[in-house]
């Protein structure tokens, strides 16, 4: 597997998403042909993460390359990831990031971008043109817990923890969170899960559609490889179409989802088989 230079990706941008800097926040990051693999690698502070790891997940968004169609994102050692690192809420705070306390005296602006900066560690996860699959065992807890959801797919191990602890700490999820929770589990389940800030078991997380799959721990790496090879088995830029309709359908009525319907196949009967532009 090649460690990921990637100096020129989708945004066009020229990141640095070197092994060096990246193992520096607790990241490691490889691309192999058509998957990127990301790695929460803090494994002795169960992976827990800071505005340094957001930034660095951005950074990896920008320079993906383009032959890259799945994004595997996964954590070293026990847990998926343990949320936030603790020592933000701390006077120290993290060093060189600051801590919640120096956060709490920005201006509303300033607060306001940083914020967007973390979230974007987490959005790009989301484009049509890549499926992310969150490979979770243990503790995914806050942060964690929203950076699984960040993900299209979620293969889990049988021993997976989710918790939503934002609101016991006086916190709410703003990590992009809280929307595909809902539409994974509809309002009221999201709102017993966050409010109660209790834990998802493994066998609820399947059931309630959090999980796509649950696995033995010792099986996991395995699973999310058969279900790497399944998405690339399909034509890639019919996946991409496909992943634009099924995230427009819930803003569209039937009828604009026909037309959009329509629009994709369109441009897929003319890019397959050509005809009149
Ligand atoms: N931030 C910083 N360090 C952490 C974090 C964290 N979020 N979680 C664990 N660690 C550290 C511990 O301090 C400990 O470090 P040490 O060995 O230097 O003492 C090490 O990781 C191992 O932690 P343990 O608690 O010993 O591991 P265990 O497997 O028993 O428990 C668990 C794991 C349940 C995840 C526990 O560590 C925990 O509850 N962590 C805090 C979870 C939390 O409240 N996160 C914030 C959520 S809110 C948000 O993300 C916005």
């Amino acid at each position: 597997m090649a460690e990921a230079k990637a100096p020129h990706g989708r945004g066009g941008f020229t990141e640095d998403v070197s092994a060096e800097s990246l193992a520096e926040i607790g990241l490691r990051y490889e691309v192999d042909g058509e998957i990127a693999t990301i790695t929460l690698d803090r494994p002795d502070k169960r992976n827990a993460q800071t505005f340094a790891t957001w930034s660095g997940l951005a950074r990896i968004g920008e320079s993906l390359p383009e032959q890259v169609r799945v994004v595997v994102v996964r954590g070293e050692g026990p847990s998926f990831s343990a949320g936030i690192d603790l020592r933000m809420f701390t006077p120290e705070g993290v060093p060189g990031q600051g801590s919640f306390g120096s956060v709490a005296r920005l201006g509303d602006a300033s607060f306001e971008q940083t914020v967007q900066q973390a979230q974007q560690g987490f959005l790009w996860l989301r484009r049509p043109e890549i499926v992310s699959v969150a490979a979770v065992q243990g503790h995914a807890i806050g942060a964690g817990f929203q950076l699984a959801l960040a993900c299209d797919l979620r293969i889990v191990a049988d021993d997976v923890k989710f918790c939503m602890k934002e609101p016991a700490l006086g916190l709410v999820p703003d990590l992009t969170g809280t929307k595909p929770l809902v539409e994974l589990v509809g309002l009221a389940r999201a709102t017993d899960i966050c409010l109660t800030a209790r834990i998802v078991e493994a066998d609820e997380a399947l059931r309630i559609g959090l999980a796509e799959r649950v696995v033995t721990r010792d099986g996991l790496a395995d699973a999310v490889r058969d279900k790497t090879a399944e998405l690339l088995s399909t034509n890639r830029d019919a996946a991409a179409a496909t992943k634009r309709l099924l995230q427009g359908a819930a803003g569209r009525t039937l009828e604009e989802q026909c037309a959009a319907e329509r629009a994709e196949q369109a441009l897929r009967i003319k890019a397959l088989f050509g005809g009149a532009s």
